[in-house]
């Protein structure tokens, strides 16, 4: 297979290298078009442009496979802890029992807040959104953690700390919006299990741990782990390439994942299946309406810029879905509309020509509801759950050589050179 590809640009022709990846992708090598040609490339929204090359996750969404260090997503579905995922996607393998061990103590011993930080909460408006919340909230970190003189101890603690607190800063965030005590983390308990235990214990009610709900938990966070350069982690890691820390690079990745055709997408979903539930029309008025030119209504939780099939983390999490509502006994019309969304829009051309099917968000919001997670808080359940990818990727782009500043160009198509004209002359 050929390694150069040519390039032919008015009577000059110029070579430049194919690049390609362990799973044999392949990609020209621009990194020198503008110097030698004086031209740049132009792909609005990035569909086309590999950004780095990375050792983390490999995507295939034509083939619909996900794998996190080359293990594929379902095995560790199947059998992992999302701390040990965590673990395996910021150090690149899965730890030994005694590495695991002491990534968990490390967690437990992060997983407090500094006291002050709860004044914060109490400033922010009523209706604020709990991501603009957290963004800022995990901005803050730095402020009450200061940098380590040690670049590696740095880096570590952070991680750990990052991991942890956040997930107690998510917990604290909704107890206080409710007016409520917070709870404190108990190091007795695992990662999922504590965060219910943050969120909905209570001094009227204890919270009685169901194995069912952290098992479900753990999926659902292994789930969202990573997936490449998408939007948020594409932010961590071009704000981290200005050499911020890490702690505002995350911030940054919170609040691009906030959007709804991004991490916004579960809670958009489930405001969309009531709006079909309110509104008293059937899901094909619906689905008529996605496919019209003329209007913007998209069906949410369908459709992703790399699977072009089903999204494997859709399958695993609609079973576990499944599951959840079974064991809350909870019977929730969203769902049969979910279920005749989703059999109407795999059954039409305009979808099926698209490629578009359900992703991620489809399920997860009415598996998040059935736990009791209020909608607004989906997205920061997402957060958490991303947060393991975020880090791994700003650590790789640290440790690589040649990962540079991030500054694309672009094609001016504003006014040529015009001369300012005084305030008093413009009329
Ligand atoms: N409903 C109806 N039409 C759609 C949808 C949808 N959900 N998604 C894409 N299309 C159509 C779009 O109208 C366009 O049609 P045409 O070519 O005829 O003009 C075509 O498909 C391509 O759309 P695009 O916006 O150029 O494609 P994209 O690759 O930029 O879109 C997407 C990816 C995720 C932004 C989009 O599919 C979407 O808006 N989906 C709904 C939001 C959503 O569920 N987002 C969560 C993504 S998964 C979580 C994550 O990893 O972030």
């Amino acid at each position: 297979m050929s390694k150069t590809v040519k390039l032919t640009i008015d009577d000059a022709t110029y070579e430049f290298p194919i690049v390609e990846g362990s799973q044999g992708e392949r990609a020209i090598d621009i990194s020198t078009l503008r110097q030698r040609t004086g031209m740049i490339t132009l792909d609005v929204g990035y569909a086309n442009t590999g950004s780095c090359t990375s050792r983390i996750t490999f995507m295939d969404g034509e083939r619909g496979i996900l794998r996190y260090r080359g293990i594929p997503v379902e095995q560790l579905a199947q059998h992992s802890s999302f701390v040990e995922t965590a673990y395996l996607l910021i150090f690149g393998s899965l730890p030994t029992q005694r590495e695991l061990t002491r990534f968990s103590v490390l967690l437990n011993d992060a997983s407090l807040v500094h006291e002050d930080m709860k004044v914060f909460y109490q400033n922010f408006p009523r209706a604020s959104h709990p991501m603009g919340i957290l963004s800022a909230m995990v901005n803050a970190l730095r402020s009450f953690y200061p940098e380590l003189q040690d670049v590696e101890e740095e880096v570590d603690v952070t991680v750990t700390r990052l991991l942890s607190k956040v997930r107690t800063l998510a917990a604290m965030s909704y107890k206080i919006s409710r007016g409520h005590t917070v709870v404190y983390p108990r190091p007795d308990l695992s990662y999922c299990a504590n965060f219910l235990n943050m969120m909905f214990n209570s001094p009227v009610k204890p919270y009685v741990i169901d194995d069912e709900m952290v098992a479900a938990l753990n999926v659902f966070w292994i789930l969202h782990a990573d997936h490449e350069q998408n939007c948020s982690t594409s932010t961590v890691r071009m704000v981290g390439s200005g050499r911020v820390n890490l702690y505002a690079s995350i911030s940054a990745g919170i609040a691009a994942l906030w959007g709804p055709l991004h991490g916004g997408a579960n809670q958009a979903v489930i405001e969309m299946l009531q709006d079909i539930a309110a509104s008293g029309r059937s899901p094909r008025h619906y689905i008529e309406r996605a496919k019209d030119r003329n209007d913007s209504f998209r069906l949410m939780g369908f459709g992703h810029r790399v699977y072009k099939t089903y999204d494997p983390r859709a399958r695993i999490i609609k079973g576990t879905c499944d599951r959840v509502l079974a064991k809350q006994r909870i019977v929730d019309p969203l769902l049969d509309i979910a279920h005749e969304v989703e059999e109407l829009a795999l059954k039409d051309d305009y979808f099926l020509e698209h490629h578009l099917y359900p992703n991620v968000d489809f399920y997860s919001g009415i598996m998040l509801r059935a736990m009791g997670i209020p909608t607004n808080m989906f997205t920061v359940m997402f957060a958490i759950g991303r947060l393991p990818g975020w880090i791994a990727q700003w650590k790789e782009s640290m440790d690589d050589n040649e990962w540079k500043l991030c500054r694309p160009r672009q094609i001016y198509t504003g006014p040529p050179q015009i001369d300012y004209v005084p305030v008093k002359s413009r009329g």
